[in-house]
C-alpha cells in the first residue's frame, strides 16, 4: 500500500463544454504535510480541489485518496475522508444556527446525538466560536462564518483537510486567526490560494499549477522566493519577500515578529497613558501644596513620555 494519502497520476479533466482543466497532473502527498497550491486564474486549482474530494471524476489517468481508489464506487467513502473548504462560507452554513450547522456533518455520519454534541463543543473550541453556538450563520461576520465552516469540517474529523481560495474574504485579523488555526492543525492540509503569503505561512510545501499542470513542486520558502519561476506562471512574488529578498522564517519567528508589533503598539499607547496620569497627579499633588511630590511626579511623567521616542524607534526598526 502506498503511503501517499493523496496521489494523482496522469490526471486529465474536462468540463462538459469541452475546457479541458487537467491536462496530465501527477503529485503525490504524504501524510499530515501541508501543501499550498498556488497559480493564476483558471490554472485549474479549483478543479484539482474538486477531484481530491470527488465531487468530480477524472476523465483518465488515477487518484488514489488514502487506500482507496477514487471512482463511482468508491466517492462516497473518499469524500468521508476529505474535509472541504469553500471559498465562500455561505456556501457551506444553510442551518438555522451555529450549532445545527457544525452538528450536520457528524450526525450525517451516523453520529448519535450525544457524541456529535461532543464533536460540535470540540470544534467550536478549536476555532474559538463556543459563544457563537445558537446565533442564526447568516447574521455573522466574514471572520466568522469562516471559523465556523471549518469548524463544520473539523467536526467530521477529516484525514485531509482542503481549502480553496479561504483568505480570500477576511479582513487582517480574522486572515491571521485562520493563520494560527490552520497552523495548529496536524493533519493532512492542501490550500489553494492566490494570496502567496498565506500560502508562505501555512504550508511548508507548494506546487505551482498552469494549464492543468504542475510546473514546480518544492520548499514554499523556495518556490515562492524564486520570481523567475512565479513571473513565468503570471504569479508575483508574496509581499513579505518584495521588500526582503532574503526568505523570511514562517511559523515562529513569523509569528512572533507579527506578536511584537502589536506588542509595541500596545506598550506605547499604556505609556502615553501612563504619562498623562502622572502628569495629572502631579498637577493634583500641587494644588494640595505637595510641592516636592508634584515636582517628583513631573520629572517620572517627563521621564515616561521619553519613552515614547524608543517605542516609535522600535517600531521603525520592525518596518
Ligand atoms: N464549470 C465549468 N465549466 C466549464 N469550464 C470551467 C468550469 N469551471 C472551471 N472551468 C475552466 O477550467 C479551467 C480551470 O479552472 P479552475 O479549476 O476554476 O481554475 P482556478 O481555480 O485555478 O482559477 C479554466 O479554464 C476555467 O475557465
Ligand atoms: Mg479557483
Amino acid at each position: 500500500m502506498s503511503h501517499h494519502i493523496v496521489e494523482f497520476q496522469d490526471v486529465r479533466y474536462h468540463y462538459p463544454d469541452g475546457t479541458a482543466a487537467l491536462n496530465g497532473l501527477s503529485l503525490r502527498i504524504t501524510h499530515g504535510e501541508a501543501v499550498g497550491i498556488v497559480g493564476a486564474n483558471g490554472a485549474g486549482k479549483s478543479t484539482l480541489l474538486l477531484h481530491i474530494n470527488g465531487s468530480i471524476l477524472p476523465a483518465s489517468g488515477s487518484i488514489i485518496i488514502g487506500d482507496l481508489q477514487l471512482t463511482a464506487q468508491t466517492r462516497k467513502e473518499v469524500r468521508k475522508k476529505v474535509g472541504m473548504i469553500f471559498q465562500n462560507p455561505d456556501d457551506q452554513l444553510f442551518m438555522p444556527t451555529v450549532y445545527d450547522d457544525v452538528a450536520f456533518g457528524p450526525l450525517n455520519l451516523g453520529l448519535g446525538r450525544e457524541r456529535a454534541a461532543e464533536r460540535v463543543e470540540e470544534a467550536l473550541r478549536i476555532v474559538g466560536c463556543q459563544g457563537l453556538r445558537d446565533r442564526p450563520p447568516h447574521h455573522l461576520s466574514s471572520g466568522q462564518k469562516s471559523s465556523v465552516a471549518i469548524a463544520s469540517v473539523i467536526a467530521m474529523q477529516p484525514e485531509i483537510l482542503v481549502m480553496d481560495e479561504p483568505a480570500s474574504s477576511l479582513d487582517p485579523r480574522s486572515r491571521r486567526q485562520l493563520i494560527n488555526l490552520l497552523n495548529a492543525f496536524d493533519h493532512t492540509k492542501i490550500v489553494a490560494s492566490h494570496d502567496l503569503d498565506f500560502i508562505l505561512e501555512t504550508c511548508e510545501r507548494c506546487i505551482i499549477v498552469r494549464d492543468g499542470r504542475v510546473m514546480a513542486d518544492g520548499a514554499a520558502e523556495t518556490v515562492l522566493a524564486d520570481k523567475t519561476l512565479l513571473e513565468e506562471n503570471n504569479l508575483e512574488l508574496p509581499l513579505s519577500l518584495k521588500n526582503n529578498p532574503l526568505p523570511r522564517h514562517k511559523g515562529a519567528a513569523m509569528n512572533d515578529l507579527d506578536k511584537l508589533k502589536h506588542l509595541i503598539e500596545h506598550w506605547k499607547e499604556h505609556n502615553k497613558e501612563h504619562a498623562r496620569t502622572y502628569r495629572e497627579w502631579a498637577g493634583k499633588a500641587a494644588s494640595l501644596g505637595k510641592n516636592d511630590l508634584a515636582g517628583v511626579l513631573g520629572e517620572i511623567a517627563a521621564e515616561t513620555s521619553r519613552i515614547d521616542e524608543l517605542f516609535i524607534k522600535a517600531d521603525g526598526l520592525l518596518g
